[in-house]
């Protein structure tokens, strides 16, 4: 019998491994430049968290969530995005009294949906949160963290797509007027945007089914219907973007699958990555902190960044990860108890280099062989005789430069590299 990674999740080595350590090495430089700490949350939480925040009729809550029950009968759900266990995490540890309030993570989520390249069942997001912060100022960071990401990778061809999804004193006569107008076409959407139209009528307009596309080409726009201080804080938004040369276009058709969103909703899209293009997606919940826990409503904004949508757009980009290489093997000559070499061998890795010693059991020769195989920079032989003399042979593997030396002075002569 043979076992396979379950259908949509992905097992990740090799050259993948390389390039996430380099992106979360660039996320944790990042974190710092946005005064970002780091917060981890569970990769469960009682499902009523995500059917809170996320919204009971979106596609997320209502179909993709991986749900079980524990052994007291109680309903837990792995998490499918990272802001609602966030939002949970903050009001419950009442981190609002916390000097700073700006997090980031990373981590897997989990979605039922249907495979496809760029959509995975267990993918892994990096996300970043602000509360307390209601100005564009927040939401400014909470774009450019990813687009400084995407371009330390050197990636520049995206398209960063705003809105401003608006308030629910602003959503109110809004709603009415889409209602009105979809009416009359409303037995021609497709079966998913007739509950919509029921339920959550502004997913109608992402649809991407083309003749809801049609059909809701020119339906009446949030923007057409923002309120002043929604508005303003979008003007503000777009001048400070100006201001900090990122470019963007206004699409009042991104309104995001999540229902907490408020004010700016925005998706920075790759186009060469297909149907899946948005890999990154994020906006204002200045409503969620308060629908938790009433007492202290909180403002706040985020964004995560798809990690395997960006592993696809540096395969496309054709960017490998440096290579990690062995330093030293240390070669045992058979005629010896090799468990002399332990102190050298402990000796180069607290200098800091990689290192591996041989079993110590075949002939040098097929040591030597052992060591071309694993890539090693140098040998460093180990025999009788240079254990009588306090020498080590060491061979440089690609110019083949042999030298004996002391014991000490490799030492010396490693520490100044
Ligand atoms: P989201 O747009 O649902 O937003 O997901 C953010 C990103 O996660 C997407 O742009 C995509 O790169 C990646 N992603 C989502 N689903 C999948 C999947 N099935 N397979 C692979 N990658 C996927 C959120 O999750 C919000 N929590 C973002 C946010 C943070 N808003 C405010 N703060």
């Amino acid at each position: 019998m043979s076992f396979m990674a379950v259908k949509g999740s992905k097992d990740l080595f090799g050259n993948e491994i390389l390039l996430i350590e380099k992106i979360e090495n660039i996320v944790k430089k990042l974190a710092k430049n946005f005064y970002l700490e780091e917060i981890r949350t569970p990769i469960f939480e009682y499902t009523d968290v995500f059917k809170r925040a996320i919204g009971v009729e979106t596609d997320i809550v209502s179909k993709e969530m991986f749900e079980l029950q524990d052994r007291g009968g109680r309903n837990l759900c792995l998490r499918p995005e990272g802001t609602a266990g966030v939002v949970r995490a903050f009001c419950e540890h009442k981190l609002f009294q916390s000097k700073n309030t700006r997090y980031f993570y990373q981590g897997p989520m989990f979605r039922a949906e249907r495979p496809q390249k760029g959509r995975q069942r267990q993918f892994h997001q990096i996300g970043i949160e602000i509360f307390g912060e209601k100005e564009a100022q927040a939401d400014f960071d909470a774009i450019a963290f990813p687009i400084e990401l995407l371009q330390e990778l050197n990636i520049f061809d995206f398209q960063l797509k705003i809105n401003s999804v608006g308030c629910p004193q602003c959503r109110t006569p809004y709603f009415s007027h889409l209602k009105q107008y979809l009416e009359p076409h409303k037995q021609k959407l497709c079966e998913q945007c007739q509950n919509r139209f029921e339920k959550n009528i502004l997913r109608v307009l992402d649809c991407k089914n083309e003749n809801c596309r049609n059909l809701t080409q020119n339906a009446p726009v949030l923007l057409d219907y923002l309120c002043e201080e929604c508005n303003r804080h979008f003007s503000c938004l777009q001048t400070l973007l100006k201001s900090g040369n990122i470019d963007f276009q206004i699409d009042p058709k991104i309104v995001r699958g999540l229902d907490y969103y408020t004010k700016t909703a925005f998706e920075i899209q790759l186009n060469y990555l297909g149907s899946q293009n948005a890999i990154c997606g994020g906006g204002r919940y200045d409503g969620l902190v308060g629908f938790f826990d009433p007492k202290n409503p909180t403002p706040a904004v985020g964004s995560a960044i798809g990690l395997e949508r960006l592993l696809l757009a540096l395969e496309e980009k054709k960017v490998a990860a440096q290579e990690k290489l062995l330093d030293y093997y240390i070669i045992v000559d058979p005629e010896i108890d090799y468990s002399q070499a332990i102190p050298l061998l402990q000796k180069i890795r607290t200098m800091g280099f990689s290192v591996l010693l041989d079993e110590g059991k075949k002939n040098i020769s097929k040591q030597f062989k052992e060591a071309n195989k694993k890539g090693a920079l140098n040998t460093i032989v180990f025999g009788k005789e240079e254990l009588e003399n306090n020498t080590l042979t060491i061979k440089n593997m690609q110019t083949g430069e042999q030298k004996k030396v002391l014991f000490q002075d490799f030492f010396k002569e490693a520490k100044n590299g």
